[in-house]
């Protein structure tokens, strides 16, 4: 049993409580120049001040086909390190471990920015119609990986204490190692070990190149095509030296997972909760979705589901809801509103925030 307020050790750092800020893509805070401008640095150091343990900083492009829209942040030259540094400083002052999130959209790339590229070429409907996606090469593959490689290296300069992969939510990570996006039958498709690859091959390179002390998190997916094989999966990223799972959706839907022991715990969260019960200890294992009370939180962490929680809107909402959950004070509670104002292509018009700064 651990209370919120507990440390933990994942890897070489120490996270001062159980509470993390999951990563949240914000589209418009930045420009064409994918550059972490003084918006985004006040967001996340104010969400360090609010306590949390450890904050993920959103997806950020490590090519620039690979983005969301042409305002979506990027890590893929030098002079986009600039602005994480500040970053980085401010987070540490403020006593939380940074880290951030790695990713390339794969064939949800925005058509603007880039090609729907992937492991296989299939017809897919998407928010650009019915389209084919395209395969890509073995030496395109080694490229992708080698763009995941350097953001990470420019993150470690830039002062993160580690990166966090985006292997869930059916970007290009998910669809290396989902079944149903992966038809491959060479050396990254088909088994486990295959599918795992891609993501595996950039562990261990980041790994070699920015040393132990480097946090190397998964964002994983809990179900694709179901919960073994996403688990099998997600041991191939621990043996690779993946130091921490943090575990969300898939592309597969949820319907066929299995019902979860205790009602009380959500099928999405559920999957963290799996997972943590297969690893026992062996990484920290941390779920996700729908966190917006205290009590929620307690709830999952004294009953041993978890080892960590991972909260966005509700940290959105307020950033000193981190606090708020360890001290039992007042904080702003997340509307939970149909579409999230922090969300794609929305106007910054969060009520929580707005009722905050009354
Ligand atoms: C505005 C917004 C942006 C998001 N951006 C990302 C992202 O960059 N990377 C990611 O893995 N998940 C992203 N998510 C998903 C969240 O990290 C989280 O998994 C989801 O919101 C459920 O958690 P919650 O109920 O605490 O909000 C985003 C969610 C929201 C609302
Ligand atoms: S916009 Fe709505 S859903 Fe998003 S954080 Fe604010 S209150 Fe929560």
């Amino acid at each position: 049993m651990a209370k919120a307020e507990a440390s933990i050790r994942i890897g070489t750092k120490l996270l001062r409580n159980r509470i993390t800020f999951a990563p949240t893509v914000k589209f418009d805070f930045t420009d064409d120049s994918g550059k972490a401008n003084e918006r985004l640095v006040s967001h996340y150091v104010e969400r360090a001040r609010g306590g949390c343990g450890l904050i993920c900083v959103e997806a950020t492009a490590v090519t620039p086909g690979g983005r969301f829209c042409k305002t979506h942040m990027g890590l893929w030259n030098d002079e986009q390190m600039e602005g994480h540094k500040e970053l980085t400083a401010g987070c540490h002052e403020h006593g939380a471990v940074v880290i951030i999130q790695l990713n390339h959209t794969g064939y949800t790339a925005n058509p603007e920015c880039g090609p729907a590229i992937g492991p296989s070429a299939m017809k897919r409907q998407g928010f650009r119609g019915e389209y084919t996606t395209i395969a890509m090469s073995i030496s395109e593959i080694h490229e992708m990986q080698q763009a995941f490689v350097d953001a990470a290296v420019r993150a470690k300069k830039a002062g993160y204490d580690g990166v966090q992969l985006h292997g869930c939510h059916g970007y290009l990570m998910n669809q290396f190692m989902a079944p149903s996006a992966n038809l491959r039958e060479d050396e990254y498709g088909g088994s486990v070990e295959n599918r795992a690859r891609f993501c595996c091959e950039i562990i261990r390179r980041v790994r070699e190149l920015c040393g132990n002390d480097f946090l190397i998190s998964v964002r994983t997916s809990g179900y694709d095509n179901d919960l073994a094989d996403a688990v099998a999966v997600a041991e191939e990223y621990v043996k690779a030296g993946c130091d921490y799972l943090q575990v969300s959706s898939g592309i597969s839907s949820l319907e066929s997972l299995p019902a979860f022991h205790d009602p009380r715990v959500s099928d999405i969260q559920s999957l963290g909760a799996y997972f943590h019960e297969h690893f026992a200890g062996r990484v920290p294992v941390s779920c996700v979705g729908g966190l917006t009370e205290p009590g929620q939180i307690r709830y999952l962490l004294e009953n041993d589901y978890v080892d960590t929680v991972d909260v966005a809107r509700a940290i959105l909402a307020d950033p000193d809801f981190a606090n708020a959950v360890i001290t039992g004070g007042e904080y702003v509670k997340c509307y939970g509103c149909k579409a999230c104002q922090y969300g794609p292509f929305m106007p910054h018009t969060c009520p929580a925030e707005r009722k905050r700064k009354k």
